[in-house]
């Protein structure tokens, strides 16, 4: 039996805001941003648009594209780190949406990184039973995260949801293959968003800066590239899997740059890789489901083709995960 994903769906805020609109709320140009990251636009969530309604929309899809009914789905995991509230978490209200009244629902927040995770937990539970049906979902709306007028970060990310769901079939050469995960608390300062302000004033941060994403872009780039090429190269070792073996890349669009130098590493042909970065920025754990559905609804995946994700983000967290579709 194999763990495969059994319908995908995404959903996509319909505002959208390019980079002409970006030079109009800071100092900045298209051809900065352009040359810099490959993003041309993002969407920004409307009004009531919250990260956890994106999230049941593409869980929506990705129940009908699976013919699988709410009232089967036994576990819901959701990746995100932009929640509209602490407690209850973002799955808690996707499961309300979606009427998943016999799944249990809880958040993985690993940053970009928190699809890959997600994917590594789902496995788990695949395998210790064979019966049951698990659904992940990558969301976020980052426009509240961002501060609007640091033009290093307010560049780079956008909103979105991404959903698939697992289920098994009767094949042992189908399913998720693998994944190999990392993580080093010691570079939290390289990439942070700070929570809410404490009440306790021992527990207050001095001068809080308020949720906004904080960064050291070069060094983020640097790490990106180096710890994304080593977690794919000992993953397919591990599985002794070649390169050549693999149909189809889908990484985490955080910028074009990141993607070329680490394709360029690895030795992958670009066609054989998913982008769409330029369309919708960097949305953070939503960026590859986004890119699964769409992936999957272009019909660039077929069965038994060996596909590989890989991520990048706050933490560090970093993986890559490896799935025969
Ligand atoms: N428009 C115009 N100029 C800008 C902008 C902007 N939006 N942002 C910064 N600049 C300026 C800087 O102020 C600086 O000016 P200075 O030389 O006068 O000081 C100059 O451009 C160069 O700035 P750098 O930060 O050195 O630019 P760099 O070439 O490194 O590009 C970037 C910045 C795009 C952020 C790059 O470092 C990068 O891609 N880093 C990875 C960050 C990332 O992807 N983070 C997402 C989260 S993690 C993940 O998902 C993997």
């Amino acid at each position: 039996m194999g763990a495969v994903i059994l319908g995908t769906g995404s959903c996509l805020p319909e505002k959208k805001l390019t980079n002409h609109d970006l030079e109009k709320m800071i100092e900045t140009s298209d051809e900065w941003i352009t040359s810099r990251t490959g993003i041309k636009s993002r969407r920004i969530s409307g009004k009531g648009e919250l990260t956890h309604i994106l999230a049941a929309r593409a869980g929506k899809k990705a129940l009908e594209a699976s013919g699988v009914s709410p009232e089967e789905i036994d576990v819901l995991i959701v990746a995100t780190m932009s929640f509209h509230m602490i407690m209850p978490s973002c799955a808690c209200f996707v499961q309300e949406q979606l009427g998943l009244i016999n799944a249990y629902a809880f958040d993985i927040n690993a940053a970009c990184s928190g699809f890959v995770y997600s994917l590594d937990v789902a496995g788990h539970y695949m395998v210790a039973d064979e019966s049951k049906k698990v659904m992940v979902i990558g969301a976020e709306t980052l426009s509240a995260r961002v501060d609007w007028q640091d033009r290093n970060t307010c560049i780079l990310f956008g909103d979105g949801a991404g959903a698939v769901v697992f289920g098994h079939v009767n094949d042992d050469d189908r399913g998720l293959v693998g994944s190999n995960l990392f993580s080093d608390g010691r570079l939290w300062k390289l990439l942070y968003m700070h929570g809410p302000v404490s009440s306790n004033p021992d527990l207050m941060v001095k001068d809080h800066p308020g949720s906004h994403i904080m960064m050291e872009g070069r060094e983020v780039f640097k790490y990106a590239v180096n710890a994304m090429e080593s977690a794919v190269r000992s993953l397919l070792e591990k599985h002794d899997i070649g390169l050549e073996a693999i149909k189809l890349v889908i990484p985490h669009q955080a910028n074009i740059r990141i993607l070329n130098k680490l394709l360029q590493r690895l030795g992958i042909d670009s066609t054989k890789v998913f982008v769409n970065v330029s369309n919708y920025g960097n949305t953070s754990a939503a960026s590859i489901p986004i890119a699964i559905d769409e992936a999957n609804r272009a019909g660039m995946i077929q069965e038994k083709d060996i596909v590989l994700f890989c991520s990048f983000g706050g933490g560090f967290t970093w993986g890559a995960t490896l799935l025969k579709w």
